[in-house]
């Protein structure tokens, strides 16, 4: 069959022939692969910086996708971490990681949707208790992930949505998609208009890290009204950087919580509880999705793109 095939971490993928994958355990099932989103943990599965790496390879990559079963029906699934990944014509699913979706669903904007979406799903359901009238800021709200967490908050009943990224053009946008504010990451102003606009917030949903998150930590708790009102940043995603260093005042002043939300931090059992109401959600439109589907065979044309195209590149085994 047909797959996405890495043989070195320094270079795309490659469309190749790779072996049938074969279902060993009670819950696989071979399914067709419809759709599989090219995802920013995709990318770093694929050039071996993610923390599960194992540096075994050749790999097909892939962590997710939506499929259909050898009963016809159609299933969103989470791979566990392996070398036979969802971009691929087939892949074997544990169908305990897996969830049946309606007939009718687009596949595309589910693969698209799902990983994104769940960081924040997850994060506010599962990592810490995100209670409607709540408000919050989402730093790095211009990218999938952060556009989904201000769509994912309103639907949790955020009192308020502060939107922080630095595209202007999506930033824009997500005042259609219930961002009350918008705040410019890289202006000249950032620190007095984070402070502004975030500083009483009671979560922050963090996909920047690095230098950006320190430096927005400093302004939200120097600038909050109550210091002994509960803030609890969570960590999702660190496009800016793996490392971030944070004031140690920062942590005195105010009563903050730094907690991290992602593979190992959420058990797999409360992630996998999870998928239902999420592909619901997708399912039922409930979440603007930005995809673009591509044939698996112009895999390594849009590879190197991914990293820097606004939309999610949805790989099409079938096209
Ligand atoms: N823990 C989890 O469960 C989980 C799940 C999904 C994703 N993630 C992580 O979340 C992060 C975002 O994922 P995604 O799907 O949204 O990726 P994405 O769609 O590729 O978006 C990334 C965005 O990051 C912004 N960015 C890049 N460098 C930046 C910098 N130096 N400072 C500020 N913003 C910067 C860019 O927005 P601008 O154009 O505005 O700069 C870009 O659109 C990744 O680190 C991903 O691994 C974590």
């Amino acid at each position: 069959m047909k797959a996405a095939l890495v043989t070195r971490y320094d270079a795309p993928p490659a469309y190749a022939d790779v072996e049938e994958p074969r279902a060993t355990g009670p819950h696989d099932v071979i399914v067709d692969v419809l759709a599989a989103g090219l995802h920013p943990r995709v990318l770093s599965q694929a050039d071996g910086s993610h923390y599960t790496s194992t540096a075994e390879l050749p790999l097909v990559p892939g962590i997710d996708g939506v499929g259909r079963d050898p009963e016809g029906r159609l299933r969103f699934f989470v791979l566990d971490d392996t070398t036979q990944g969802s971009m691929a014509e087939r892949t074997v699913v544990d169908v305990r990681r897996s969830v049946v979706l309606p007939d009718d669903c687009d596949p595309v904007a589910v693969a698209a949707a799902m990983n994104p979406a769940m960081s924040s799903w997850i994060a506010l359901r599962r990592r810490i208790a995100f209670h409607p009238g709540q408000s919050a800021l989402v730093l790095g709200a211009t990218g999938n992930a952060g556009r989904m967490a201000v769509q994912v908050l309103r639907l949790l009943g955020a009192s308020s949505v502060v939107a922080a990224g630095r595209d202007e053009g999506r930033l824009t946008e997500l005042a259609s998609l219930g961002a009350d504010v918008r705040v410019r990451l890289d202006a000249p102003d950032t620190r007095s208009a984070l402070g502004a606009a975030a500083a009483d917030v009671d979560v922050v949903v963090d996909y920047v890290w690095g230098e950006p998150t320190a430096a927005a930590m400093t302004a939200v708790v120097t600038d909050r009204v109550d210091r002994g009102r509960d803030l609890t940043w969570i960590e999702v995603g660190s496009v800016a950087g793996p490392v971030a260093a944070i004031p140690s005042a920062a942590l005195r002043a105010a009563r903050l919580s730094i907690v991290g939300s992602g593979q190992g931090s959420v058990s797999t059992p409360d992630i996998v509880a999870e998928l239902p109401s999420l592909a619901d959600v997708i399912s039922e439109g409930r979440l603007t999705v930005d995809a673009r589907p591509v044939p698996l065979r112009e895999v390594g044309d849009v590879w190197t793109d991914a990293r820097r195209t606004g939309h999610r590149i949805v790989v099409v085994p079938g096209a």
